[in-house]
This record gives C-alpha cells, structure tokens and sequence, in this order.
C-alpha cells in the first residue's frame, strides 16, 4: 500500500499520502473545546436554490392561471404576467447577488468576475443571503408556504448570521395595488433566484475543482 504507483494518479495519491501524513503528524486537537459550527455545505445551498427556484415558478404558474377563479388558494383577480409589469429591483440599494458576485468594472457586458483572484465566494454568498432575507421580508403575508419555508432553509443553508423566522401577520385582504405589487415582486424574485441558481451551480462546480 505505501509503495509509490506509478502512472497518472501517481500526483494525486501522492498529495493524498502527503495530507494524511500531516493528518497524523498533527497534534491532538485540545480535549473539551466546543465544537465548531458545522460547515456550510455548498451542495446542500444549491440543492435549496433549486428548490427555492421550484417554489416560485410554481407559484407564479398558479397565480397566472388562477387568476379567474375565486376559489384558488392563491388569488389576485388580474392576470399576474410578466409582460404587463414594470419590475423595480427592490434589493439595489443593498449588497445583492449581483453586485456581490459579478466584477463592477467589467464594462458594459456585467460579465461575472468568475475567475482569477478577485472572486470571493463568501461575498458572493452574503451578496445572495441579502437578496434572500430582502424577499423574505417582502412575501411575509404572502400565503404560500413552500415559497416562505423554502426562501427560510436556503437562508439557514447559507449559514449566515442567524435566521429568525418571520411570523406572517393576520392574513388581511389585500389590497388591488398590494396585489399588483405582490405579482411584480414574485417576478423579479424568480428571475433573482435563476441568477442564484447559476450562482450556486458555479460555486459548487468551483469547489469541487479544487
Ligand atoms: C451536503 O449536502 C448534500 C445534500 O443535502 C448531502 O448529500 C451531503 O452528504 C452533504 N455533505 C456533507 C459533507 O455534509
């Protein structure tokens, strides 16, 4: 076993043999320290932005053909289409995913700085974090659990300061402009979550390059 292959995964076993050899050479860790917060787990945060993702395009599918029905769970009483609304990003004047993971001077594209030293994946993940709990407290009346509770695993996922859950007030009647507004923030949010999702595909492709 401790003999050297040879051949092409001769350079990765070696690197295998040098880190277990560091392993054991390594000094016990001090008994009675508190444990470390378990790591983020970057697989588990793609996994609920796919999910996230999910929530919100089904629940836009039912807000757009249920709009005629009074007996839908979710109603708005107009047709809740993309095409109709002015979307206003609501999460500019924050850090936000954009701004967090894609390089500011890279001209007119808005091409992701992707590559080389000046990508910082935690920034990147506060930047996505940020757009989250701005969502979240945006849809805090809005009656549709999956969005909220999957919007509330992906913050916890992201393990980011503390996530306190928001308890949606009594469910008051909307209005027709929180209606209107209701529609135009599930929108922008769902073209926000596909970025998210691109982002998170990234930076797991990213950290199991290394
Ligand atoms: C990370 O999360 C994924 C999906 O939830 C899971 O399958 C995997 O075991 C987790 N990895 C670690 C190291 O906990």
């Amino acid at each position: 076993m401790a003999k050297r292959s040879s051949g092409s995964g001769s350079g990765r076993l070696g690197g295998l043999w040098a880190l277990v050899a560091a392993l054991c050479l390594a000094p016990p860790p001090p008994p009675c320290r508190a444990l470390p917060p378990p790591a983020r787990n970057l697989t588990d945060c793609r996994l609920r932005s796919r999910a996230l993702l999910a929530a919100l395009g089904g629940s836009l599918r039912q807000l757009q053909f249920f709009f005629f029905s009074t007996q839908a769970f979710n109603t708005l009483g107009f047709e809740c289409t993309l095409e109709e609304l002015d979307l206003e990003d609501i999460t500019e004047n924050h850090i936000n995913t954009i701004k967090a993971c894609t390089s500011e001077d890279s001209g007119a594209g808005n091409c992701p700085a992707l590559e080389g030293p000046a990508f910082d994946t935690n920034k990147c993940l506060r930047g996505i974090y940020e757009d989250l709990k701005v969502y979240r407290a945006e849809l805090k009346n809005f009656n549709d659990p999956e969005v909220l509770t999957t919007i509330d695993e992906m913050m916890k996922a992201l393990r980011i300061g503390s996530t306190s859950v928001l308890q949606p007030s009594a469910n008051a009647a909307l209005t027709f402009k929180e209606r209107m507004r209701l529609c135009s923030v599930l929108h922008a949010f769902r073209i926000r979550a596909v970025t998210i999702n691109r982002m998170m595909n990234y930076l797991t492709a990213l950290e199991s390059s290394l």
